[in-house]
Parts: structure tokens; C-alpha cells; sequence
């Protein structure tokens, strides 16, 4: 499998999103679309998206009961999207009934991969809030463990946690990793970062890369570097 960036596109309007697209004329980066763009636009904007071209990773983190989780799969499904994901908490009968919701009748689907632990949640929080006892990541490759076995592709996570993923849960499992930033990039709100290249070296499948992106003077050559640095 081919190792790819995603960039994300966190804007809140269709109209921003275009106009920054627009920059791109000789690649058709893979974007990831979240709760932000898609809440304020609907699947409008998916399709419109992909009618120019691009891959897209529909970042909506489903996390509902079985049945409606795999209704809600089989709609995003019908969107074409090339990748989706969910959160493992949901257990392994949800992410089941997700991948049969995603899979069309041809048996294809787009790549679903589960999220373990949000990097917002500190072990601290996930002990005393959420009265998981384990570490966190024990948890996070106990939720990888459970996403591999529900039949998914992948899950998102850390770059720094993708190492121990790929061990538990074998090299093809897919790693998609946001916290990516230029060694001599600005960090903003991420905690554990790493280069692309250092991602690379880790195992990351994919990086998400945003503002080192979105927000460079220049995103076309932020985006050119990412892809030189990462892919090789
Ligand atoms: O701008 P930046 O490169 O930090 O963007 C990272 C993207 O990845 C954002 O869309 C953010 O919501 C997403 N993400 C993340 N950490 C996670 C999951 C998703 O930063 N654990």
C-alpha cells in the first residue's frame, strides 16, 4: 500500500475550502474533510470534492449503537469516500455492523479505520473520568486489537504510537497519523509531534497534516515538501 499525506482541510466554509483547493494545479492531494466543514455544509460538499478529483478521508468519528452506526455507514458509503472512521469505545459489534453497513454490493468499501484514544485524553483523565484502570497504552492497542478483529483496516493515532499498533497488530494494519509538523515548523496547540520524515520512519501509513499546510505562506510547496519528506 502506497503511503500518502492527507491534508486537512479544517474550514468552515465551502467557499474557503475552494479557494484553497484552487492553489493545487498539477496534484490532487488526498484531503481529510471533519465534523466542521461537513456540519456546515452537508454531503454537498463531499461530492464536490470528489467531482474534482480528489481522494477524501470523511474524519466524522461515528460512535452510536450497532444498528444505527451501520446506517450511518451505508449512507456515507454511498458518498464514494476513500476512507472513514469511528471510535473503537463503540466495541467490536459496532465496528462489525459498521463494515457491513460500509461495503457496497459489489463487496467493496472505503478504508474504516477506528480512532483508540483521542490525544486529548491524558491517561490521567482516561483513569479518573473514565475509570479505565489500564495504561493508556495498553488501551490504545487493546482498541487497535479490537478494530483488527471487528475486520477494520487501521486505526488513527500518534505517530509515536504507531510503532507499537503496527507490532500488535501486524505491518499491513493501517496507521493514519495527524501531529505532524516541520522541524522547523510552528507546534500550536499539538503536544507529541514528529517530522514527516520521522513518521515515516516509524511506520505511519498516512500523515494528516493541517496548518503546516493550510496555514504556510505558500501551501503548495508546504504540501510538495510533506509529500518529499514523507513519500520520498
Ligand atoms: O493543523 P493540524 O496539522 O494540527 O491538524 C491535524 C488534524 O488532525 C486536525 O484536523 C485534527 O482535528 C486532526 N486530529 C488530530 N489528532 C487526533 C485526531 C485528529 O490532530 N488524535
Amino acid at each position: 500500500m502506497g503511503k500518502d499525506v492527507i491534508i486537512a482541510c479544517d474550514f468552515s466554509s465551502a467557499k474557503d475550502t475552494f479557494d484553497f483547493l484552487d492553489q493545487f494545479t498539477e496534484e490532487k492531494p488526498f484531503v481529510k474533510i471533519g465534523m466542521e466543514l461537513y456540519y456546515a455544509e452537508g454531503p454537498s460538499i463531499v461530492k464536490e470534492i470528489k467531482k474534482r478529483g480528489h481522494k477524501i478521508f470523511l474524519d466524522l468519528k461515528l460512535h452510536d449503537i450497532p444498528n444505527t452506526v451501520k446506517k450511518a455507514m451505508s449512507v456515507l458509503s454511498s458518498l464514494d469516500v476513500d476512507m472513514t472512521n469511528l471510535h473503537a469505545a463503540g466495541t467490536v459489534d459496532m465496528m462489525k455492523a459498521a463494515v457491513e453497513g460500509l461495503t457496497k454490493e459489489d463487496g467493496t468499501r472505503p478504508i474504516l479505520i477506528a480512532v483508540t484514544q483521542l490525544t486529548s485524553t491524558s491517561e490521567e483523565r482516561m483513569q479518573n473520568e473514565l475509570l479505565i484502570n489500564a495504561s493508556i497504552n495498553d488501551t490504545i492497542v487493546k482498541y487497535a486489537e479490537n478494530a483488527k478483529a471487528a475486520g477494520l483496516d487501521g486505526v488513527v493515532c500518534s505517530p509515536l504510537e504507531a510503532g507499537m499498533v503496527k507490532d500488535a497488530c501486524g505491518k499491513p494494519f493501517i496507521t493514519v497519523t495527524p501531529g505532524v509538523r516541520f522541524a522547523d515548523g510552528e507546534v500550536g496547540d499539538q503536544v507529541r509531534v514528529t517530522t514527516p520524515e520521522k513518521a515515516r520512519e516509524i511506520g505511519s501509513d498516512y500523515i494528516v497534516v493541517g496548518r503546516p499546510v493550510t496555514q504556510a505562506e505558500d501551501p503548495v510547496a508546504a504540501y510538495r515538501r510533506c509529500v518529499k519528506e514523507f513519500v520520498g
